[in-house]
């Protein structure tokens, strides 16, 4: 079970994240070799620090709402000798990521088109872009996987009321994003089924981060499990659909939520 990944070299959008970089460790515990990137910034030097020496670690600045840069991204790779045969579309502009950065978080009235269509951006034409780029290089070529993440915000509203007071909200972009990304694996899913590629979805639930008693609270009890999810208990779903084992699924959303979208 521990050695699921030996073969699979992994490559992961926003990897320096709460999830990314629990996916990291979970995927190079299981043998597998790791191509991760991210944005530049602190976040990515701690993951670069804490996996520094792993031969089976290696770190690529990628910014996923940038075409060129995703357009080079799999050549970097194979330039280095890799040849990625699973993609993670994990980036997104979250609304912690929001909140660390000190952003406003603007009622629905006055959310910007640039403020929404930033969201997009990164959320979904970036996983688009990632997708096409795969398309380009690697699918044909050899046996390969997608997953795309999207959220228990994707095809269930959100309980606005228990972001009351809180220092972050859910926000309407977000939710699109997610909704639309499962979209773009079920049309991907028959596209690409003659040439050996599969690709799902994972749709994670509230994962705790630090978050306040009372946010603790007010989410647990629209969860079937009572609590938020542990990193680790993601990132054993998502290692199953980047293992083998996953080989006949394709096209499937796999909520991973405590139950929140079971009532
Ligand atoms: N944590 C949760 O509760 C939760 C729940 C459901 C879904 N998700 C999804 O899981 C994924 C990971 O979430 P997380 O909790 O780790 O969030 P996070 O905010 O900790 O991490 C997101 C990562 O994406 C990166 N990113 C943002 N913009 C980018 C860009 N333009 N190019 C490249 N990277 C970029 C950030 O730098 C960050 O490292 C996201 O897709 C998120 O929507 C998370």
């Amino acid at each position: 079970m521990d050695k699921q990944l030996t073969g699979r070299t992994v490559f992961i959008t926003g990897s320096a994240g709460v999830l990314g970089s629990a996916y990291v460790r979970r995927m190079l515990k299981a043998g597998a070799r790791v191509a991760a990137s991210d944005l530049p910034g602190d976040r990515a030097d701690t993951l670069k620090d804490t996996h520094q020496g792993n031969q089976n670690f290696r770190f690529y600045d990628l910014d996923v709402g940038d075409e060129a840069a995703v357009e080079d991204i799999f050549k970097r790779i194979f330039r280095d000798g890799w040849k990625p045969n699973v993609v993670l579309n994990n980036a997104a502009i979250t609304g912690e990521l929001l909140m660390g950065a000190g952003n406003p978080f603007p009622d629905f009235a006055n959310t910007s088109v640039n403020d929404w269509e930033r969201t997009l951006r990164t959320n979904l034409t970036g996983a688009f872009m990632v997708a096409r780029q795969m398309d380009r290089d690697i699918v044909g070529r050899y046996p390969a996987t997608l997953v795309n993440v999207a959220s228990m915000y994707g095809l269930n509203g959100p309980h606005h009321a228990i972001y009351e007071g809180m220092p972050f909200k859910s926000f309407s972009a977000y939710s699109a994003t997610k909704a639309g990304i499962h979209g773009l694996t079920v049309w991907l899913a028959g596209y690409w089924a003659q040439r050996d590629a599969t690709v799902n979805t994972i749709a994670p639930g509230a994962v705790f981060n630090e978050h306040s008693e009372e946010f603790q609270r007010r989410v647990s009890e629209l969860i079937m499990a009572g609590r938020m999810a542990k990193p680790d208990e993601i990132a054993d779903a998502m290692l199953f659909l980047c293992s083998p084992q996953a080989g006949y699924m394709t096209g499937q959303l796999v909520n991973v939520d405590g139950g929140f979208s079971a009532w």
